[in-house]
Parts: structure tokens; C-alpha cells; sequence
């Protein structure tokens, strides 16, 4: 599967050239060397992490620089910084980086980013043995865990409103924890539950880049298609057939299963909020952070809803970690393929808990 050695030369020539002059300079390297090399430069234009006008990369450019703490995943000198591929200290951003510095040829194509081999999640577990995988796990493992939810929430009574509670937001692209599953512990986990391991899926279909073309990101169907016969779209893919999220059909693919039990803890989250932290609560989708009093109490959060002033502010421990779960699924739309038990469990477990407070009906629920 390792495509990476024949092509050595022009990962090389990647390396000492630099991004921006690549293709036309690159005079050593055989037509063909040059063909696949302009193919890779087109394929990575197209890419996400080549989107100049994304917010990705252009949320800081009224303050002129992307802080450290956010410069290792959102500039391209910040995350050799990070690296300490430019000589500083590996593992910390040493200063703020360039803003509209995209994820180029030079993030990746180190000699540091070669050899790099391991990551550590936000919950503080190191994963090793990643080869090319170790840059992606870095960048999108999210920027909390499970266990930032049972700190903050440690010695407040579970259907206690606090104001010491916020809302914790896993943060975005979250791929690389989600694929741990318990072991990297990017959920809250309910004590006395345990949790699906990392997904190993199969040989061929096991890492980021085994699955996701590098350079596009996008991840090619007609691979997954030889062995997943009989679905049009890879969120058809169903390979368990109990009924998950309690709608008595299992004929579609597992994502919506997600899916259903995800609107299903909505909905129990809207329940708890309005009957036992005693303030009406709404998602306000792609609006930081995320939950909003409804203040109207109409069930949605509207344009003058999702405003900061309104966030949430009656969280109880019971709530929060029933959001942050929420959270957790809602941000890697892939979790599907990732690790569909995972966060199965994760929202099975949230729904659970908040039925101790709120009517839900868990018997036609399983868990994985
Ligand atoms: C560990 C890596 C990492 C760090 C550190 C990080 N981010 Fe991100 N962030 C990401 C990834 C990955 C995405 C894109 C996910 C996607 O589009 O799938 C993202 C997306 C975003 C977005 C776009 C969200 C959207 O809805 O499109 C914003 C805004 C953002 N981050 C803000 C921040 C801020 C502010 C900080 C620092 C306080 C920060 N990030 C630190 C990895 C990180
Ligand atoms: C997000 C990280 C990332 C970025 C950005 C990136 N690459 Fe790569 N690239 C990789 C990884 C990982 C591999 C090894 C792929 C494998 O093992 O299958 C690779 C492989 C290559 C190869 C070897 C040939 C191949 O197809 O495997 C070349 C050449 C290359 N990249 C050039 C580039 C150029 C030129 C750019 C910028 C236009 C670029 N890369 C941007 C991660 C990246
Ligand atoms: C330096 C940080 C960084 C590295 C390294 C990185 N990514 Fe990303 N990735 C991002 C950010 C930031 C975005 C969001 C870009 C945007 O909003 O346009 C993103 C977007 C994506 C997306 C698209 C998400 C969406 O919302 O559509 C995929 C898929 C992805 N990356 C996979 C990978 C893979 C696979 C690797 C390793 C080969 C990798 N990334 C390496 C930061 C990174
Ligand atoms: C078994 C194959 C497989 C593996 C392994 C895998 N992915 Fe994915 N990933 C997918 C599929 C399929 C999707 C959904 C893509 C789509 O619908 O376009 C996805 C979605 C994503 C997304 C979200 C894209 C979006 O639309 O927002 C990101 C980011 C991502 N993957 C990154 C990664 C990273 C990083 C790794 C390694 C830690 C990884 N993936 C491992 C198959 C895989
Ligand atoms: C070599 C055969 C093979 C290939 C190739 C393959 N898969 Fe799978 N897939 C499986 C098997 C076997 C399982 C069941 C694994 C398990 O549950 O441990 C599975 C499970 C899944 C599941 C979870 C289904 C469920 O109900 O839990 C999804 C989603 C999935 N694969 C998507 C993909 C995608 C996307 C690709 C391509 C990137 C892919 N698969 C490539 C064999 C394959």
C-alpha cells in the first residue's frame, strides 16, 4: 500500500523547493516524475486544506496573526513550529503564526514530518507507530476529552445549575480521537460502562490514508464498494443490524442509525433542560458556542437566538456531558466509518443518563 518510496526523489525535490515554485523548476525529475508531480499539486488545490477563503484560515486575520494556541493546526508555519521542524522546541508553538497560511506541501513534506511517528490526544494518551497518518492525528484529534467534562464537573451535584459550568466544546474535524474510540477517550464515558476500542476495520481500510487520498482528502468509494456490495452511497454501509435508535428499521445504513438516536438525545437534552435546569436550551448549528437559551421558547434557535450574550448558561453536570457527547458526534460526520460503536455508545450512554431525569423510552434501544 506504502506508495510513498518509488516517488522518494520528488518528495525531495518537494522538500528543498518549496510549494509555490514547484512544478515548472523542478527540471531533474523525469516527465513522468513531473506529470504525477503536477497531479499532486492539482489534487492538493483542490483540497480542503488548500482553501484560502476558508475560516480555517482566515478567522484571525482581523487580529494579524493566528495566536500559539491555535497556530499549530491553523497556519502552516505554526504547525512546523510545532513540530520544531524550524528548529524550535517540538511539541509547542513558540510564537503566533502567518495568517491565510494554508496547509501546503511544506506541513507535511519535513524531513521532521516524515519521520514523525507518534501524537498525543487532547486526553493525553500517545498514540505511536502512526507513520504517515501521525501529521492528520495531530491536527484533527479536537481540543478536548472526556476528561476535561469530568473536571470541570467534579464536585457539583449531577442536576445542580452552576455557574462555575460552561459549555466544552471538542472542537472540529475530530477523525483521528473518534477512531480511538475509548482508548483515546474523546467521549465523556459514564462510569461503570466500557467503551469500543480503537476501529480496526480491515488491512486495507485501517489508517487515514489507507482510506483518504492524502492530497484531495477525499476518501474514493470503489474501494470500499468491492467489499460493501449492494449500497449506491458509503452512508448506506451497514454491517450490524440491531436497532440502534429505536425506529423498529434497520434497512438503511448505520449513519442513520447515528443519526436517529442523535435527534432522539436532542431531544432529551431539550426535555432535562426546559423541566430540571428550569432554562429552555437549543442548538444553534455553526454558531460558537453552539447552545443557546430559547428564549422564546419555540424549540429552535433563531438567527437572534445564536448570539454569544444568549449562550447557555444553566448548565448542570448531568446536562453538559449529555452536550458535550452531542457535540462529539455532531463534529465528525465521518464517525460513521470511524467508529460507528463508538459513538453509538457515547449517545446511548447520554440518553440513558438523562432518563433517570426526563421520560425516555430506552427499552427499544440496544447498545452496541
Ligand atoms: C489540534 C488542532 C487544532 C487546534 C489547536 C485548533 N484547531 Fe480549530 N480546527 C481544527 C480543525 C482540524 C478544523 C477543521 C475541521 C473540519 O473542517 O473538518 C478546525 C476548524 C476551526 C474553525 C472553523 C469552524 C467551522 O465551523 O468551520 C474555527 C473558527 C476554529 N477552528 C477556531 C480555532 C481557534 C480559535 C483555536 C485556538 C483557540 C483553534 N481553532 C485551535 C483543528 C484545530
Ligand atoms: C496533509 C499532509 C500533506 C500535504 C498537505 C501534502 N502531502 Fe504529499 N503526501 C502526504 C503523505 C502522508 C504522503 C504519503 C502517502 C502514502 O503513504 O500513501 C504523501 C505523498 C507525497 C508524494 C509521494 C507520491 C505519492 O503519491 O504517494 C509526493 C510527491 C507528494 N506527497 C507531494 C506533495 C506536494 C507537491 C504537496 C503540495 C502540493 C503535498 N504533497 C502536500 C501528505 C501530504
Ligand atoms: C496542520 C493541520 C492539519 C494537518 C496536518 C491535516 N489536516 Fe486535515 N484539515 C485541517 C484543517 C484546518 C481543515 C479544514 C480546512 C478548511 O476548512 O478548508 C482540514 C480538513 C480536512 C478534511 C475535510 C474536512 C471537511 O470539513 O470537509 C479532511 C477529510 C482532512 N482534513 C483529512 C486529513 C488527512 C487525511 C490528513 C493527513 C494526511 C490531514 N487532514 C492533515 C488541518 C490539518
Ligand atoms: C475506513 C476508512 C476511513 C478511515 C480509516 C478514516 N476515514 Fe475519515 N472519513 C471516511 C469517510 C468515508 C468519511 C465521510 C466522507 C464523506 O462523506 O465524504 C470520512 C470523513 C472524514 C472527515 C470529515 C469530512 C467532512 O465531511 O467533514 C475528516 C476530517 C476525516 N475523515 C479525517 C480522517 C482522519 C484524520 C483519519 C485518521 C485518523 C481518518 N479520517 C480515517 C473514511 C475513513
Ligand atoms: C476488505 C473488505 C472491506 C473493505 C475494502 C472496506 N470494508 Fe468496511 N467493513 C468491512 C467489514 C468486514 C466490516 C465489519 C467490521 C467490524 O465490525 O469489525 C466493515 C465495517 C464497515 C462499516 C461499519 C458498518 C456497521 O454497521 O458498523 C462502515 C461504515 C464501513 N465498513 C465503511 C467502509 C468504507 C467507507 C470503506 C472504504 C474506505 C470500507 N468500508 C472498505 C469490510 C471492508
Amino acid at each position: 500500500m506504502n506508495k510513498f518510496r518509488p516517488f522518494r526523489f520528488l518528495a525531495a525535490a518537494v522538500m528543498s523547493l518549496g510549494c509555490a515554485a514547484l512544478a515548472p523548476t523542478a527540471t531533474a525529475a523525469e516527465d513522468t516524475g513531473l506529470d504525477a508531480l503536477s497531479a499532486i499539486v492539482e489534487a492538493w488545490r483542490t483540497s480542503p486544506h488548500a482553501d484560502h477563503g476558508s475560516l480555517s484560515f482566515t478567522y484571525w486575520n482581523k487580529d494579524g496573526a493566528v495566536p500559539e494556541n491555535c497556530a499549530a493546526c491553523h497556519s502552516e508555519p505554526g504547525f512546523i513550529d510545532f513540530l520544531g521542524a524550524d528548529g524550535s522546541e517540538a511539541g509547542i508553538v513558540n510564537h503566533p503564526a502567518a495568517i491565510n497560511s494554508v496547509i501546503g506541501c511544506a506541513s507535511c513534506h519535513t524531513e521532521t514530518a516524515h519521520a514523525l511517528d507518534s501524537a498525543v490526544l487532547p486526553s493525553g494518551v500517545t498514540l505511536e507507530g502512526l507513520g504517515g497518518n501521525a501529521t492528520c492525528t495531530i491536527c484533527h484529534a479536537g481540543r478536548a476529552s472526556g476528561d476535561t467534562v469530568s473536571a470541570a464537573t467534579t464536585g457539583i451535584e449531577e442536576d445542580t445549575v452552576s455557574p462555575d459550568l460552561a459549555f466544552i466544546n471538542v472542537h472540529y474535524g475530530i477523525a483521528a480521537a473518534v477512531m480511538q474510540g475509548g482508548e483515546g477517550r474523546a467521549g465523556f464515558h459514564y462510569p461503570g460502562k466500557s467503551y469500543a476500542g480503537p476501529f480496526l476495520h480491515v488491512r486495507d481500510a485501517d489508517t487515514c490514508v489507507a482510506c483518504h487520498d492524502v492530497h484531495t482528502t477525499k476518501v474514493e468509494p470503489d474501494g470500499c464498494l468491492t467489499c460493501h456490495r449492494g449500497v449506491e452511497e458509503l452512508v448506506d454501509i451497514r454491517m450490524r443490524h440491531d436497532d440502534f435508535d429505536g425506529d423498529a428499521d434497520n434497512s438503511k445504513g448505520i449513519q442513520s442509525e447515528i443519526l436517529g438516536l442523535h435527534a432522539r438525545l436532542y431531544a432529551a437534552i431539550q426535555a432535562y433542560a426546559r423541566d430540571v435546569a428550569g432554562t429552555p436550551i437549543g442548538y444553534g448549528k455553526g454558531t460558537f458556542p453552539y447552545f443557546f437559551t430559547d428564549t422564546n421558547g419555540d424549540g429552535t434557535i433563531g438567527e437572534d437566538e445564536a448570539v454569544f450574550p444568549n449562550r447557555y448558561q444553566s448548565w448542570t453536570p448531568r446536562l453538559l456531558k449529555a452536550a458535550y457527547n452531542y457535540q462529539v458526534a455532531a463534529k465528525d460526520p465521518g464517525a460513521y466509518v470511524h467508529n460507528p460503536a463508538y459513538v453509538l455508545q457515547l449517545l446511548h450512554d447520554s440518553l440513558e443518563n438523562l432518563s433517570e431525569q426526563v421520560s425516555v423510552d430506552m427499552q427499544a434501544l440496544s447498545r452496541p
